[in-house]
């Protein structure tokens, strides 16, 4: 396999999974912080508030970013798409992180649902990150 044309893909990829791991990790510490302090009583959550929201915000840059290279790099090499459960894996992920973002767009201190929405779907993120960390690993041990 002609390995130099498809490193840079890798390491990208590579590099961009680290950050969204760090990324879900400040969510999660940020998102438990928020929920104690609202159990507590409060309703605002000021600079903790926008810093989850910020931090939300790089997540999806990075996921969609990750997309894009890994369909572009795909289809550059292959010139085509679907060689290995990475793709699916890499869908799911897509899809729980625009659901989380989504259902976040709509909590407010009453909505229960929204709430309770974006907490579940956030777990399931976590199972999909280590499907498609451990997926992409798999793809990148055929070229080397
Ligand atoms: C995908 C981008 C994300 C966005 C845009 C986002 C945004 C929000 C917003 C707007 C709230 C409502 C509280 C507030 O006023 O700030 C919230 C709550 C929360 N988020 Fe996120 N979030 C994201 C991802 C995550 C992730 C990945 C996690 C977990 C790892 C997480 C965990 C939580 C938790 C635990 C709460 C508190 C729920 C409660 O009050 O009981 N969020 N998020
Ligand atoms: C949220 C994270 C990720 C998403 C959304 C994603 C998405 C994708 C997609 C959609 C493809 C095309 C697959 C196909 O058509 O068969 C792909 C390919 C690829 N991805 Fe990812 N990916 C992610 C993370 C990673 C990671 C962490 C690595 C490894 C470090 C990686 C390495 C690769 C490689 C080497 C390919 C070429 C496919 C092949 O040779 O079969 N990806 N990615």
């Amino acid at each position: 396999m002609d390995l130099p044309s498809f490193l840079w893909l890798w390491k990208i990829a590579a590099w961009s999974m680290g950050l969204a791991i760090v990324a879900y990790l400040i969510l999660g510490i940020s998102g438990s912080w928020i929920s104690v302090r609202r159990q507590a009583g409060e309703t605002e959550f000021g600079w903790l508030s926008t810093a989850h929201n910020l931090t939300g915000t790089i997540l999806v840059a990075l996921v969609l970013l990750l997309l894009g290279i890994g369909i572009v790099g795909t289809l550059g090499h292959y010139g085509n798409l679907a060689h290995s459960v990475h793709l699916p894996a890499g869908i799911t992920v897509v899809l729980l992180v625009l659901l989380s973002a989504g259902s976040a767009a709509f909590i407010t201190p009453e909505s229960i649902w929204m709430r309770s929405l974006h907490v579940g779907v956030n777990i399931a993120m976590l199972l999909g990150l280590i499907w498609v960390s451990w997926t992409g690993w798999e793809v990148v041990q055929k070229y080397l």
